[in-house]
């Protein structure tokens, strides 16, 4: 699956037809409310302008022979709330989207702020198509008050993954430090290998830091952040083999 952020139907066809064969979905984004999405009229920026969003997904459903899906985020009140919602459910789903994933925040909220997952409720009982709930779910409670409140049967988690490793095996033991550390090591060769920028590859680092700090010495920590390149960062982190992607970007010189 791969997700792009698109403003037009035009450059959004482009590049799905581009990777069509490469994967075996595609997810539009119309839920990220950081300025790198907003200033180019994409993420959250998507839920304002239906007739546009409309345009992209159809085009891109029609030009291609994976799903496509889309994820967003819910309607404040004085946006529309669950009306908004549901119109935009129903023009995702005339629109050809196979799922839509959402995130029960508001488009402005930080990722402190508190979830609605009840507010999925009335989405899924009107959804013909799968409705993935998003937002919070940490733990595995998290996941049954969720799929309770919402009845959701479909999750998606960022943090909460990202902070514990075994979530997806309850009652196993808790991650040891050796755990963590795979883990990072993992992370970090994952995002070199999807051919991240390494500002990307940082962000993604930073929050699989947090938590387990105390696996990565301080110094180690601060030198990571003035990496230039992955295999720099990966030195510095002492992580080996280097993938190939790494490799590639030392032969071409990238910066
Ligand atoms: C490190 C990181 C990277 C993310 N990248 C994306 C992304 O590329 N596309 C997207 O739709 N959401 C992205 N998100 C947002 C999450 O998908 C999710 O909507 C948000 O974090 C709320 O879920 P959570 O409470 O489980 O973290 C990212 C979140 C984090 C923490």
């Amino acid at each position: 699956m791969l997700q792009i952020g698109s403003s037009d139907d035009v450059s959004a066809v482009k590049a799905v037809t581009l990777l069509e064969r490469d994967v075996s979905a595609f997810d539009l984004n119309c839920g990220c409310n950081m300025a790198f999405s907003t200033k180019g009229d994409m993420g959250i920026k998507r839920m304002f302008d239906l007739e546009k969003t409309s345009a992209i997904l159809k085009a891109m459903a029609r030009n291609v022979n994976v799903p496509v899906t889309v994820k967003t985020r819910i309607y404040g009140e004085d946006q529309g709330g669950l009306t908004k919602d549901l119109e935009f459910l129903r023009m995702a789903e005339l629109a050809g989207c196979k799922a839509i994933a959402l995130h029960a925040r508001f488009p402005d909220n930080a990722r402190s702020a508190p979830t609605h997952h009840d507010r999925l409720k009335a989405i899924v009982e009107a959804a013909s198509i799968p409705v993935i709930a998003n937002g919070g779910l940490m733990t595995e409670d998290d996941i049954t008050q969720c799929r309770e409140a919402s009845g959701c049967t479909s999750f998606m988690l960022a943090r909460g993954a990202f902070s514990n490793v075994t979530l997806f095996n309850p009652g196993g033991s808790p991650p040891t430090p050796a755990d963590d550390l795979r883990y990072l090591e993992r992370l970090f060769h994952n995002s070199a290998d999807c051919g991240l920028c390494i500002m990307n590859t940082r962000f993604n680092m930073n929050f699989g830091l947090r938590g387990r700090k105390s696996v990565v010495p301080k110094d180690v920590r601060e030198a990571m952040q003035r990496a230039k390149t992955h295999t720099e960062m990966g030195k510095i982190l002492g992580f080996t083999p280097r993938t190939e992607s790494e490799e590639l970007e030392e032969k071409r010189g990238v910066p």
